[in-house]
């Protein structure tokens, strides 16, 4: 079914979302990538789609400033967010990113798991940690996905993965399988995949 529901004609497109009452209707199981500006999670969805182009993504952080709707098959929907901790823009800008974020998290019912990226190199930030207590209070089951393995000593993967574990120790809505993933190499794509493809 991974591999099915991933064939690149499958996956399109839909919108970009600025506010809440723009969401599609939630009749389809979704998928969420949430992390800070730059972790690399428009990179994720073009390597688990196989599309390049398909989310943008840039070397400026702050590039994903609206909420990003992918259909996947008939049945799903990836939604790519705008990054948080990211304060190099207009204040109300980023205040209105950050309501529209939180708002979404925490209320939308078809969201079936929120993927939350950690940039592999520098572990749990205190601003991951605060998204991950909205989506306990939220009931949203989250799972954490290292970005940029690729981009990592392998001298220093044990002590950054204890460092990502003990954090997530503390949540409980955290799924406890971590996901290491390099969009670059292709590390972890067909895990996620997979995890993806059982969720209905
Ligand atoms: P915002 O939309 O600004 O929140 O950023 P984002 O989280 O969508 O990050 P994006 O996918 O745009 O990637 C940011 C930068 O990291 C780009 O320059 C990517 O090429 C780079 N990058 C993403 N994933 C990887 C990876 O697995 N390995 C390496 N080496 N670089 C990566
Ligand atoms: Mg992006």
């Amino acid at each position: 079914a991974a591999r099915k529901l991933f064939v690149g004609h499958e996956v399109d497109f839909l919108k970009g979302v600025v506010g809440m009452d723009g969401l599609p209707p939630d009749d389809r199981a979704e998928v969420c990538f949430a992390g800070r500006s730059n972790v690399g999670k428009s990179s994720l969805i073009n390597a688990l789609t196989g599309r390049k182009g398909l989310a943008r993504a840039s070397n400026t952080p702050g590039r994903t400033q609206e909420i990003n709707y992918f259909t996947l098959g008939a049945d799903h929907y990836l939604v790519d967010l705008p990054g948080y901790g990211f304060a190099n823009a207009p204040v109300d800008v980023v205040a209105r990113w950050q309501a529209l974020l939180k708002s979404y998290l925490s209320g939308r019912v078809s969201l079936r798991r929120a993927f939350v990226l950690i940039d592999f190199r520098h572990g749990i930030k205190p601003v991951d940690d605060e998204i991950m207590t909205l989506l306990d209070r939220s009931a949203v089951t989250f799972q954490a996905v290292l970005t940029k393995a690729d981009k990592v000593k392998d001298k220093d993967k044990d002590r950054i993965l204890a460092q990502v574990r003990q954090g997530l120790s503390k949540h409980p809505a955290a799924y406890p399988e971590i996901v290491l993933t390099s969009s670059e190499k292709g590390d972890g794509i067909a895990t996620l995949r997979a995890i993806i493809a059982g969720l209905s």
